[in-house]
């Protein structure tokens, strides 16, 4: 009975939302709110599946509003899927006063510069890396169902274990070395503590808000006595800065391997701090999910020979493209390696 409940939910929703002016409003239908209220009458062995089912069905929903109502707000849509003309004559070369530094590379400058300022080292990732690092040495044990979310490309060559090559799916990749790099700051009563703004990859259906290659900024600070607060005035701060207004943030609990506890972090809406209900960029929910972080795993400490029952430390991990797009109301990622100049020109 519970799926054709949900199922007769689902098509009246999508019925339902065609009509609507604001898309969001679809979210807050009664008839969501009457499934979820369902699952305490359930049988217990029932709830586990019904649940499911909801949540897959409120994050269609989610995954539609949001990629109908994010629309460009102060730069000219261009479509990034028309083909390129292959037999279009060559153009001159643009003289030099005539190119701009690519958006992605200004931020990635302008973020650096930001936690240099707070005494953060900058690092940089890879473009190929080994399984061991991708997974093992941040907590993914063997045959974890967590590394399903990070699929991604394989090269044809092997690491010594006989493993694939990996284009590396996060810069978590990356925290392994640098506990080992920095580990004699630890041993001089100093923090770790640096960021790695990088390239990485995922094998995605591409759309609007979904890239085969984008950056992450990763970011670690371990020393005696860390704590979650540090960890969240730290990315406070941070987003302060790089947006240059005071913001609101909310952590909600999540889970990642390599953190625990781990969080989702949320920020007010910089363009609209909840006070507009048709916001292109929160969709008038007034809260951007932002970032993932947590405290660095003791597993994760202990694999880089860090003892954790004398240091701890935090982590984040946070997608540059969406920080830049949101900065600018870019409302397309594959705008950023379009290579159009309309697009480029405006930055
Ligand atoms: N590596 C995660 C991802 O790409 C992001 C992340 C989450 C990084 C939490 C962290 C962290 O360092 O603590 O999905």
């Amino acid at each position: 009975m519970s799926d054709t409940s949900i199922d007769a939910v689902r098509n009246l929703l999508l019925l339902r939302y065609e009509t609507l002016e604001t898309k969001s409003d679809i979210l807050k239908a009664p008839e969501l709110k009457q499934l979820f209220a369902k699952i305490p009458t359930l049988a217990p062995g029932d709830r586990g599946e019904f649940g499911k089912a909801i949540n897959a069905l409120s994050q269609e929903l989610k995954q539609k509003v949001a990629t109908d109502t994010v629309t460009v707000d102060d730069r000219t849509p261009i479509d990034v899927s028309a083909s390129m003309d292959v037999n279009a004559l060559i153009p001159s070369l643009l003289s030099s006063e005539q190119g701009t530094i690519h958006p992605l590379s200004q931020e990635i400058t302008n973020l650096s510069a930001i936690f240099s300022r707070m005494g953060f080292a900058i690092e940089e990732s890879r473009e190929i890396d080994d399984q061991y690092h991708m997974f093992e040495s941040v907590n993914f044990p063997k045959d974890h169902p967590a590394r399903d979310d990070y699929d991604t490309f394989m090269t044809v060559e092997t690491d010594d274990n006989g493993d694939p090559l990996i284009a590396p799916a996060h810069t978590s990749t990356m925290q392994n070395r640098m506990l080992r790099k920095y580990k004699s700051n630890l041993e001089n009563n100093e923090a770790i503590s640096v960021v790695i703004p990088d390239r990485v990859f995922r094998n995605e259906d591409l759309d609007a808000r979904h890239e085969h290659t984008f950056y992450q900024v990763e970011g670690m600070y371990v020393a005696k006595d860390v704590h979650a607060g540090m960890l969240i005035a730290t990315l406070q701060e941070f987003l302060q800065e790089y947006y240059g207004q005071q913001l609101e943030v909310r952590v909600n609990p999540f889970y990642f391997p390599f953190t625990e506890p781990s969080f989702e972090f949320m920020l007010s809406c910089p363009f609209c701090n909840g006070e507009d209900e048709n916001c292109k960029v929160c969709s008038g929910e007034g809260w951007i999910e932002l970032l993932g972080c947590g405290m660095i795993h003791p597993n994760v400490l202990k694999m880089a020979d860090v003892d954790p029952t004398i240091y701890t430390g935090f982590a984040f991990g946070c997608g540059v493209d969406r920080l830049v797009m949101m900065k600018h109301a870019i409302e397309d990622v594959r705008h950023f390696h379009s290579a159009k100049l309309d697009f480029l020109r405006q930055f």
